[in-house]
């Protein structure tokens, strides 16, 4: 078209341009509905209240092996003696299949490979489910996927019971009382401080999974008021929302008697020295979870036995877990997949689309060792770009370039459209799977509204005329656009994690789509742990990414959905002044999202979600890729899997299916168990006692 209206002189070269324009200012079109695809088993919604409470009760149980050889043997106190004064007693009303018996193995397969057992210094236990298992938090959240929408708060879990003043300001907590690390030394309120005032404060410090002060809003202060009390103050009145940040993976405190001595407050450490002060091989490290890692194999497998002090029973007082010990084989996540549906593996998020099709087709067999169910579409992508151009991450003169575009919304826009999510969705798997995912808040979920979603389709010509305008035209003819005045080749680069097949092959069909357009991207993928630093670091132009609970809940990981904080946004941070450098839209969201934080209002959240979302759409914040629904895949044997259990949620499905409550019948347990009839040894031994 542009030619021919050269040809037509200079009143068709006007009429051209003002087409373009016009072209350029409504690229938005109809988003098409995701395919219909039904989950395939619904939750039974319950009040919190149905699934626990907090009482002793009359007398406690244990497997009769712990009573004979270690109890008996004066290795261990009672039972009794080893629970809180009010353990967690879980209903047998909520139990799918009720009270439980011991015995058995949780055969977990994952793709990440442990740095060490310093969460809270920021150390990956390789993810899967190993993390989850040894944390407990202040609140917890990944059932409350069961629990009916109106009463929908955090579950009580380390902190047993709170109040908030009349003013609102102040929240105080009450920490379960009596409770005692895996070594039997007591939990309490110093283990809380220890980690606020030493991992969150410090910000030297970056614990896993990102808690920072701002998670729990600007201003917020916490403080000891006795053992087993503590005081939250924050600036907002009754920010309930901050409830959710004190769950996993935020509010998780690890045992202050083992850590403390090596942070570098109170030793000649370094930070890197602290984070790094608990390796792999190091064993029994004390958790409050239910499970004690007690063999490492490297590249083989993580053995964890039950935690003699769990404080967690059922209604006939049989002390928790029910299963004696976890595996993690550390092999790859597509190897979990297989596994799972082949039975030499237990439990598998399935989560690769491309994987859908071989799992489905094996698991609908009778004689399959695994069901396979599917929920909703809560798995999502989107290609995020580096906002930050004050430095964060330290990039060079050719990224810098690349970060004043990403800042350009015609930039943004023309990436966008560029991108064909049609194809891409279909290059994973065929069939009803995946949407057109614009970007924001997932079709489906409960904050979604699809009048306040913006939808730029595919439209490679505008986005060619988007880059046009901005003056990045191939002067040197190689096929790739150059920077205005002769600059050079604008070359992106893209990273993704390689220990995810879905991410490198989203990344490499952006690479091909943006080849077209005349970009270079190049891609930048790297393996699990070196991915999440280079993107935790702020070194990278591009990335591929698997998106957070915050796009499906809202609720959990809230802070995360704008730069609300230096460091809550996954793509944009503050540079070394500590400032982050937010567009006018980006400030509109931050003030969104924190207006959700300090109201409990139900209208006024919807409201304040449909803003975000068009905020979000319409200056293409981040570029939207694809949405999918995942599937549980869980060995037969087992009992107590919650109906409708979703793979991601408020939490991954380790945490949602409640798994110290879960057991295999007598009659159908395996003989899996490494080291049978055997506990933790003391912190750093070298496996069992
Ligand atoms: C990884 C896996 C998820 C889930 C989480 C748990 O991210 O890909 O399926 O197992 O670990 O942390």
């Amino acid at each position: 078209m542009t030619r021919h209206a050269m040809a037509l002189g200079g009143a068709g070269l006007m009429l051209g341009i003002s087409l373009l324009a016009v072209q350029a200012q409504d690229l938005t079109g109809e988003l098409p509905d995701p395919p219909a695809f039904a989950a395939q088993s619904e939750p039974n919604f319950v009040s919190i209240s149905d699934i626990l409470e907090f009482k002793a009760l009359p007398e406690y149980h244990e497997p009769a092996w712990v009573t004979s050889k270690y109890v008996d043997t004066g290795k261990l106190p009672p039972v009794a003696e080893r629970l809180p004064k009010e353990p967690m007693v879980y209903k047998t009303a909520n139990m799918p299949d009720g009270i439980g018996v011991y015995g058995d193995t949780m055969r977990h397969v994952i793709g990440g490979r442990p740095e060490g057992w310093n969460y809270i210094g920021g150390q990956s236990q390789g993810w899967g489910g190993i993390d989850i298992g040894l944390s407990e938090c202040l609140t917890r959240t990944g059932p409350l996927f069961e629990v009916k929408a109106d009463e929908l708060e955090p579950m009580p879990n380390l902190a047993k019971s709170w109040e908030w003043s009349e003013d609102g300001h102040e929240l105080t907590m009450h920490l379960i009382e009596g409770a005692k690390w895996s070594d039997g030394v007591p939990f309490n309120a110093d283990d809380v401080m220890f980690y606020w005032n030493d991992n969150v404060m410090d910000t030297n410090v970056s614990p896993l999974n990102g808690a920072t002060p701002e998670t729990f809003g600007v201003g917020t202060t916490l403080e000891k008021v006795d053992d087993y009390t503590i005081k939250w103050t924050f600036k907002d009145a009754k920010p309930a929302q901050y409830l959710y940040a004190m769950a996993y993976g935020t509010f998780c405190p690890g045992p202050a008697h083992i850590l403390k001595p090596q942070h570098p407050k109170y030793s000649s450490n370094t930070y890197e020295q602290y984070k790094n002060a608990f390796p792999p091989e190091y064993m029994d490290i004390p958790v409050m979870g239910a499970w004690v890692p007690v063999e490492y194999r490297p590249d083989d497998i993580i053995v964890m036995r039950r935690n003699p002090y769990y404080w967690k029973v059922d209604e006939a007082g049989n002390q928790l877990p029910y299963l004696n010990e976890m595996h993690y084989r550390l092999s790859t996540w597509a190897d979990r997949d297989v596994q799972a549906v082949a039975g030499s593996g237990d439990f598998s998020n399935l989560e690769q689309a491309e994987s859908f099709v071989e799992a489905l087709k094996r698991s609908a067999e009778d004689s399959a060792p695994a069901r396979l169910q599917f929920g909703a579409r809560t798995i999502g992508y989107t290609l995020d770009m580096n906002l930050s151009a004050n430095g964060w991450g330290e990039p060079d003169a050719r990224a810098t370039s690349v970060r004043e575009l990403n800042r350009n919304l015609d930039f943004r826009k023309a990436i966008s459209i560029a991108i064909d999510r049609q194809r891409l969705g279909e290059s994973l798997v065929r069939g009803p799977f995946t949407a057109i995912y614009p970007g924001g808040l997932y079709a489906g979920t409960a904050y979604y509204d699809k009048a306040s979603t913006v939808y730029y389709p595919y439209n490679l010509g505008a986005a060619k005329g988007l880059l046009d305008g901005l003056g990045l035209k191939d002067t040197d003819g190689n096929g790739i656009r150059n920077y205005p005045d002769g600059g050079s080749d604008v070359e992106i680069t893209i990273l993704a994690d390689t220990a995810y097949g879905t991410n490198t092959n989203l990344a490499a069909g952006v690479i091909a789509m943006m080849e077209p357009l005349g970009l270079r991207v190049i891609a930048n993928f790297q393996q699990g742990a070196a991915s999440d630093d280079a993107q935790q670091a702020g070194q990278f132009d591009w990335e591929v990414r698997r998106q957070g609970s915050e796009m499906v809940s809202v609720v959990q990981g809230t802070a995360a959905l704008a730069p609300t904080g230096p460091r809550t946004s996954y793509f944009h941070r503050a540079g070394s002044d500590g400032t982050v450098d937010l567009l006018p839209f980006e400030q509109e969201m931050v003030d969104t999202v924190n207006a959700f934080i300090a109201t409990s209002d139900n209208a006024e959240r919807t409201e304040l979600m449909k803003k975000y979302q068009k905020l979000y759409t319409e200056n293409v914040y981040s570029v939207g890729l694809t949405q999918y629904p995942g599937a549980l895949i869980i060995n037969k044997r087992f009992a107590n899997i919650p109906e409708g259990a979703p793979i991601f949620m408020f939490n991954w499905a380790e945490d949602n299916i409640i798994r110290e409550r879960v057991f295999v019948p007598e009659d159908k347990q395996g003989n899996y168990e490494l080291h049978p009839e055997t506990l933790p040894g003391a912190p750093g031994s070298d496996g069992v006692m």
